[in-house]
């Protein structure tokens, strides 16, 4: 009970092969790309060497941890792991060939988990023989360095299928949250209002990026205000989040996408990797001054805290997650300061609803209508943790 496979020696495949094989497992790494895995081998065996440079690890613990890791090009090579973690190109198609072409070398009880963010785990699972052995593991990038994992239980996922994965991932000294399988699982659902509200907010010309991102830091203590945090995503990827988990919820109006940050990415203005999103990332290029007129900047946080809060307070409403697990999922995934619903009972639900009956009132919008359970919880005079 030793072997762990990992399909896709990508960007998170390599990732989690290094937290598997870090944490005394033998790794199966399979691409059928063979530059992919001579990459993948060259990128950890400088990862390692940089941990033990920075004395964060000793060279026996590198040693040991390459010597967990075989490169292979074949599927065939996982017939004795346990569990494989699935981490290929996102199309059903081809992870339907992939699971179905898994199956067939394992054991019966070695458990299939994908690291999809965007396919549902039920759909993934249905062409298995199989599919209560099928599960959502849910990395963040980078795998390494980000604590949090999303476990995606399907429908037809079994509860053992659950546990055995659930402890394991723990067993790996990272931070597990259980989700439902519904679109952008936890952080991906309830972090859109972060980008989507404060695009709105520039669209609206009240405030630049700069000054946007002033806000969110400076009043939110949030690490990186939104531009700047899309700008390192990219404006490419963080766009068709947006857009798949939008087409996802059925054109939900919450989750619409913005023109602005699609002409970025039309235009290949992707953020850092491309020396230009929205701000500029020429050597010589002037930062933007925010504007800090306090008023101004507590109003912008003010509306895109109350909006954040009102998602992680809809998922807790339809059960997508528990109340500790949605906090949890938002300090540990995207480094939140703060829990959105103990921000909540900071700030005091009533507070809350309030700010969003006020903007819901201007706008008309279904985008601004409070989730009923932050109704209730005003009604009751409740708050989510006491
Ligand atoms: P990537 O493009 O860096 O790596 C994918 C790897 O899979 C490539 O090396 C490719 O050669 C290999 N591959 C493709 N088809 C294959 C096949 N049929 N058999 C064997 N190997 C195959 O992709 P990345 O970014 O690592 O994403 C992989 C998965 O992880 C996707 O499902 C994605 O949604 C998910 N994910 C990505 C995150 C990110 O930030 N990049 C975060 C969390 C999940």
């Amino acid at each position: 009970m030793n072997q762990i496979g990992v399909l896709g020696a990508g960007t998170m495949g390599a990732g989690i092969a290094q937290v598997a094989a870090q944490s005394g497992y033998k790794v199966v790494l399979v691409d059928s790309n063979p530059e992919a895995l001579s990459k993948a081998k060259t990128g950890l065996q400088k990862v390692l060497s940089k941990l033990v440079e920075k004395e964060k690890i000793t060279q026996a613990d590198a040693d040991l941890t390459l010597s967990n890791l075989h490169f292979s090009q074949e599927i065939a090579d996982f017939s004795s792991c346990w569990i494989i973690i699935e981490a290929i190109i996102e199309k059903l198609e081809v992870k339907h060939q992939v699971f179905q072409a898994i199956e067939a070398v394992v054991s019966e009880e070695c458990i299939l988990a994908s690291n999809t963010s965007s396919l549902s785990i039920a759909s993934i699972g249905a062409v298995l023989k199989n599919p209560s052995r099928c599960i959502g593991i849910h990395f963040f990038n980078p795998a390494p360095l980000m604590p949090l994992v999303e476990i995606i239980p399907a429908v037809q996922t079994s509860p053992e299928t659950l546990e055995t994965s659930k402890n394991l991932i723990d067993s790996w000294k990272k931070v597990t949250v259980v989700t439902k399988d519904t679109p952008g699982f936890i952080v991906n659902r309830v972090a859109r209002p972060f980008y989507g509200e404060a695009l709105r907010i520039y669209e609206e010309g009240i405030a630049d990026f700069a000054t946007i991102d002033w806000a969110m830091t400076h009043f939110g203590g949030f690490r990186m205000g939104p531009f700047t945090l899309m700008d390192y995503i990219g404006n490419d990827v963080n766009y068709t989040v947006t857009e798949t988990v939008f087409e996802a919820f059925y054109y939900d109006p919450r989750f619409k996408p913005s023109f602005t940050q699609k002409r970025h990415k039309e235009a290949g203005y992707f953020g850092r990797k491309s020396g230009k999103g929205f701000y500029d990332y020429a050597e010589n290029a002037e930062a933007p001054h925010p504007n800090e007129d306090k008023v101004l900047g507590k109003a912008i946080f003010e509306r895109v805290i109350v909006m954040l809060i009102n998602e992680a307070v809809d998922a807790l409403f339809l059960n997508i997650a528990s109340r500790e697990d949605i906090d949890l999922a938002m300090t540990n995934g995207v480094n939140y300061p703060k829990g959105l619903l103990q921000w909540a009972d900071e700030i005091g639900p009533d507070e809350v609803l309030q700010k969003l009956e006020t903007l819901f009132l201007e706008y008309g919008e279904d985008r601004y209508r409070p989730s009923p359970l932050l109704r209730r919880m005003v009604r009751e005079g409740r708050k989510f943790f006491n």
